[in-house]
């Protein structure tokens, strides 16, 4: 029986070693010749397997422990959902100002310019404007390219170009975030007497603040519209900064997921930031006849005062009528 027995046993033994061979065979292949997409293959189906690939250290770094951690819901949103938001906010404001230039025009002064001025920001108002101006158009230019810049700049540049121009925009973005926080923080404190809401703003909302038609709904130095404004600049500009300090200064109390929404929240916050300032930019501007000397020269035409300001120039003329208080200067008004 078992001399019967002894060929099958062999075959089935040849037979076991033939099938652990071919088993084992692409292993050996791929120790011998490494194919770099096919490891890579390999190593994102591990990084699919488990979220994060870990090793052990001795340094007190324990982040530097986290060998690979895919990028996942973060990177999906900085390379796609961050554009779409800075798209539609940039590109749907632009639109919206385009629209509304074309069908209303500049709003004029009715009256017509009467050619005495009165003074609106002094120097030191018109300095901290600016300087927050100017740092605001230079961070959201050079932030613009960290999240437009491949896409739409690389393509018109050399490699080498579009590399040296963004370390430049970084090194601008990352210094001009001081005087620009700065400025934030003067704004806040200069005008926050001006800002508070009140019942005069409610009107001015309900009447769409002069915008339709030739309603000129009274308001005191800043009306409902300039408030928005000036509450997006301080409350978006604390958001911002404080995002963005964190992200300068890497990992200092903060985890990995706390710096990815770091950076989520200062994308948003920008994006939003950069489609309001473009409002009012325009009404600085184009948008209303005689608005863009209050911070160029610092004065505007009565008239204009009368028409967009009239409770402020009413204030003005009882302060100059019962003299000025203490160590307060005359309301100028020129000739
Ligand atoms: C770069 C172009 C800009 C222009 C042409 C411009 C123009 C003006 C003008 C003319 C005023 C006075 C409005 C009035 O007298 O009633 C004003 C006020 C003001 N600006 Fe600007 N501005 C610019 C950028 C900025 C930026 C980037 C910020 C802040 C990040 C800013 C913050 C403010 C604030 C808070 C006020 C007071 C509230 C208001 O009038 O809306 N401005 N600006």
């Amino acid at each position: 029986m078992r001399a019967h027995t002894a060929p099958l046993r062999i075959m089935l033994g040849a037979l076991a070693l033939l099938a652990i061979a071919a088993a084992a065979s692409p292993v050996a292949a791929q120790s011998q010749s490494v194919n770099p997409t096919k490891s890579a293959v390999s190593e994102q189906q591990l990084l699919q397997q488990s979220k994060t690939i870990r090793g052990l250290g001795s340094i007190p770094d324990t982040k530097s422990y986290t060998l690979e951690q895919p990028g996942g819901d973060w990177r999906h949103f900085h390379q796609v959902t961050l554009r779409w938001i800075g798209g539609i906010a940039i590109l749907g404001m632009l639109a919206l100002l385009v629209i509304f230039y074309l069908s209303r025009g500049m709003l004029r002064i009715e009256a017509g310019r009467s050619g005495r001025t009165i003074v609106r920001f002094n120097a030191f108002e018109r300095f901290v404007h600016w300087m927050t101006a100017v740092c605001f158009v230079i961070l959201a230019l050079s932030g613009l390219n960290i999240t437009f810049g491949r896409p739409l700049l690389l393509p018109l540049m050399t490699p080498e170009g579009f590399s040296a121009f963004s370390q430049w925009a970084k090194y601008l973005h990352n210094y001009l975030s001081f005087p620009f926080t700065l400025g934030v923080v003067l704004i806040f404190l200069m005008w926050l007497g001006g800002n508070l809401p009140t019942r005069v703003d409610l009107d001015w909302l309900k009447r769409g603040g002069g915008m339709i038609g030739h309603d000129r709904p009274p308001a005191y130095r800043f009306n409902a519209g300039q408030k928005l404004i000036y509450w997006v600049v301080v409350l978006g500009g604390a958001a911002i900064a404080a995002s963005g300090y964190l992200l300068i200064f890497p990992f200092y109390g903060t985890t990995i997921g706390a710096m990815q929404l770091a950076e989520v929240v200062h994308g948003i916050v920008a994006m939003l930031f950069i489609a309001t300032m473009l409002a009012h930019i325009y009404i600085g501007t184009i948008g209303m006849e005689g608005a863009f000397e209050a911070m160029g020269s610092g004065s505007v035409d009565l008239n204009w005062a009368k028409e967009h300001h009239s409770l402020w120039l009413e204030e003005e003329g009882a302060h100059n009528r019962a003299g000025p208080p203490q160590g307060q200067p005359a309301i100028v008004i020129r000739e």
